[in-house]
């Protein structure tokens, strides 16, 4: 394993022990509002503080875009991490969240750690060595008809300038494929997607903290991704279409006509 990548092995498992432990005894935690429908807990910053901490204290010179503390430094390295992805599943007891670090060198995403601590299971990439799900290698699915397809997303919950071009393509698909799930962690439904438990996926409004570390997953298990047009904006946009190599050109096809409802400009997530 890439040293770098071992240092975010590291850094995911001390923040999953500390959301394992939290995740006990939910009715102690400090729970606040960032804004409408966006909670943080005390479990976010301190998983965030525990990955930081191990990050710099392997590689001191490096920069840090982190959801709770926001950026700092400025390297060619930059750490992107979301230390708990999936919040309100998280203070709901529904146990399916995750904590997402990417290693971005140069803006290209070499380093990608998705954890999900109460299953224990720990997806791996680094840049041009494959993906992994703990020790089995990773390769999306070979579904190429939409009907057998199960197509994961995220509903806009948060900020609903997108509802009306989402619900417009959510309609379209819907009766043309297997099932839709909206499990509630965008990190970790991207790692499906490299694991082929997903076909598909799309979300509109995304952070770069959300995706840095599941989209290297997804390439690296030889899927596609870019924004609802099929362009590499998705990192700015927050507007993410991936899915396996057979399908991804069919998702394209039937959202493009909806794309005219996006709102203009089709500006970079703000949360
Ligand atoms: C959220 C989750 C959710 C997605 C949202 C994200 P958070 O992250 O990934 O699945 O639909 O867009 O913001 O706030 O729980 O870290
Ligand atoms: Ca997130
Ligand atoms: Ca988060």
């Amino acid at each position: 394993m890439h040293p770098m990548l071992t240092t975010a092995v590291k850094a995911a498992r001390r923040a999953g022990s500390i959301i394992n432990r939290a995740a006990q005894n939910l009715d102690l935690l400090q729970v606040s509002r960032k804004a409408h429908n966006d909670f943080v807990s005390e479990v976010d910053g301190a998983a965030e503080e525990a990955i930081i901490k191990v990050l710099l204290g392997a590689y001191p010179d490096h920069s840090i875009l982190a959801e709770e503390s926001g950026a700092r430094g400025t390297s060619e390295y930059q750490w992107i991490i979301d230390p708990l992805d999936g919040t309100t599943n998280f203070l709901h007891g529904f146990p399916h969240y995750s904590v997402s670090i990417a290693l971005m060198h140069r803006g290209v995403p070499t380093q990608g750690v998705v954890y999900n601590p109460s299953a224990n299971e720990l997806f791996t990439a680094s840049r041009g060595q494959g993906a992994y799900l703990n020790d089995r290698r990773l390769r999306v699915s070979k579904r190429a008809q939409l009907g057998d397809c199960l197509i994961g997303t995220g509903f806009p919950f948060r900020e609903f300038s997108h509802a009306p071009a989402y619900l417009a393509i959510f309609q379209d698909i819907m009766p043309k494929v297997a099932g839709i799930r909206r499990p509630g962690s965008a990190a970790l439904d991207l790692a499906y997607l490299a694991a082929g438990r997903y076909d598909g996926f799309w979300e509109m409004g995304l952070s770069p903290w959300d995706i840095a570390a599941g989209c290297l997953l997804i390439t690296e298990a030889g899927g596609l991704l870019g924004d609802l047009e099929g362009n590499a904006t998705h990192m700015q946009t927050g507007n993410l279409l991936a899915g396996n190599p057979r399908i991804f050109a069919q998702l394209l096809q039937m959202i493009a006509p909806h794309l005219e409802k996006m709102p203009a400009p089709r500006r970079p997530a703000d949360g």
